[in-house]
């Protein structure tokens, strides 16, 4: 997706620098305009090398030749920002002065940010920076008032020290909230922001000689997946993959390993930082004991002599530390459900997805998958979907575990009838009928629940 984003003149325009890579780093393509005023705090090449794009500072090209002839240029000419307009896919103006908020609020269009805005038929943001009494007045809030109706969402600016020496409202808003504000224009969910997630991804080979190996047929699509989800909803994404031919997700820091051993010991190095693990990865659960320094030759059938592997998952679950969210896979061509479920009492994770990896065009090296999402207390099913879409569904559901759920209390309360008071009348009448169509437990079963 494609993003623009114009600065206008204010001390809080070096912040946009930042702004731009936090847009980068959610894979969004940024544009940079800048109005007049801006140029004179930052300069524009500054933007032109974050982005790698020209920055259009105006309407004209008059950087030509020189001689006072008007040369239009492929790039920069009169129309170029109803190109602008139809390529951006959201418009977010930070830092957005008192100037350009009224431009904007009464369709002022002398310069191209301005003329852009009454162009482009994207969501528009702004994010106002300015001196406490300028952002306090009342044609300040109008202008605003009037952007607001006309659904133009205004990212409201802190309160602080102001550059200007003042204290008070006026601040621009981070650079991440911004980012996390588009992302959300953008339809773009931003929820997983603060977190750190250690997804492992792919297959993991045990060699038998120097050529040879023992593998499995994972691809790491699934794994690949939920590194790109976690990470475009604005998570820190550590990726630890065995051999893969997958492209890696731009943004997320790669460890490549081979073998279980050298996942195991990635995992381990790194689980401290993260707040969720997700163990995708299609882990060998054995490896040859003895490894040929030579290329074993055919000499006639052979017996290969195999020893388990660590259990990964389950060491990651001994040394969790508190609040620390573990979800692992589970692999299965028979029995899935009661497989599923023995696993996740054995290795002790917070929710193991279970995939049926025998089904035509799901699980393993497919591009589509269909699994349950697996706790203690549920089981919710995922219909076939492409991996990618239902690495999102697997993030929603690890995120209801962080949801704090409520307390269930279950006691057998007595039911001791010499200790109710008698009825009598109509009310005992009732109560007859309502005891005649139920068998009275001699003792019932209650729950409290402690929200
Ligand atoms: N796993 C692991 N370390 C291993 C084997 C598996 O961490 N040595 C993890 C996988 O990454 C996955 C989960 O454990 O998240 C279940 O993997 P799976 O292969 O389905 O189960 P196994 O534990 O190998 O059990 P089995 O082969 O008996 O089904």
């Amino acid at each position: 997706m494609r993003v623009t984003v114009g600065v206008s003149g204010g001390i809080a325009a070096y912040k946009a620098a930042e702004l731009v890579r936090a847009l980068q780093r959610q894979a969004l393509e940024v544009h940079v305009v800048m109005t007049g005023a801006a140029t004179r705090f930052v300069q524009p090449l500054t933007f032109a090398a974050l982005t790698g794009h020209k920055v259009i500072t105006s309407l004209w090209d008059d950087t030509g030749a020189g001689d006072g002839s008007y040369e239009a240029s492929t790039e920069q000419n009169g129309i170029e920002h109803i190109g602008e307009a139809q390529w951006a896919d959201a418009l977010v103006v930070a830092p957005a002065t008192a100037n350009i908020l009224a431009k904007f609020a009464h369709g002022i269009a002398d310069d191209f940010l301005t003329t852009l805005y009454l162009a482009t038929a994207a969501p528009v943001l702004v994010a106002p920076a300015m001196n406490v009494n300028m952002w306090e007045h009342p044609a300040t809030q109008a202008n605003l008032e009037i952007l607001r109706q006309r659904g133009v969402r205004v990212i409201e600016p802190g309160t602080g020290e102001l550059a200007c020496g003042m204290v008070g409202a006026g601040r621009m808003a981070e650079p991440e909230a911004i980012a996390g504000a588009v992302l959300g224009a953008l339809g773009r969910r931003h929820d997983l922001a603060g977190e750190i997630v250690l997804v492992t991804a792919g297959g993991t080979r045990e060699a038998l000689d120097p050529v040879r190996f023992l593998g499995n047929r994972s691809s790491g699509k699934m794994g690949y997946a939920l590194a790109e989800a976690a990470h475009s909803r604005g998570a820190k994404v550590i990726l630890i993959s065995g051999p893969s031919a997958l492209h890696p997700p731009p943004q997320c820091e790669l460890i490549k390993i081979t073998t279980a051993d050298q996942m195991r010991q990635a995992v381990l190095e790194r689980m401290t930082e993260a707040t969720l693990v997700v163990k995708a990865a299609a882990v060998a659960d054995y490896r040859p004991v003895n490894v040929s320094e030579q290329k074993l030759k055919r000499t006639g059938p052979i017996t290969l002599e195999l020893a388990p592997t660590e259990d990964i998952l389950a060491e990651v679950v001994r040394r969790r530390r508190p609040g620390q969210l573990i979800v692992g896979f589970a692999a299965e061509t028979e029995n899935r459900m009661e497989n599923g479920r023995a696993k996740l009492l054995r290795k002790g994770a917070d929710a193991i997805v279970v995939n049926d990896v025998a089904g035509e065009g799901v699980g393993i090296d497919a591009d589509s998958n269909a699994a349950t999402f697996l706790t203690l207390t549920t089981a919710i099913e995922l219909p076939e979907m492409p991996k990618r879409k239902l690495a999102d569904r697997i993030l929603d559901e690890i995120l209801t575990l962080r949801r704090p759920r409520p307390l269930v209390l279950e006691f057998d309360e007595h039911v001791d009838e010499r200790s109710r008071p008698e009825k009598t009348g109509p009310e005992k009448a009732r109560q007859d009928e309502v005891l005649s169509q139920s068998v009275p437990p001699s003792s019932a079963r209650r729950q409290l629940i402690v929200e």
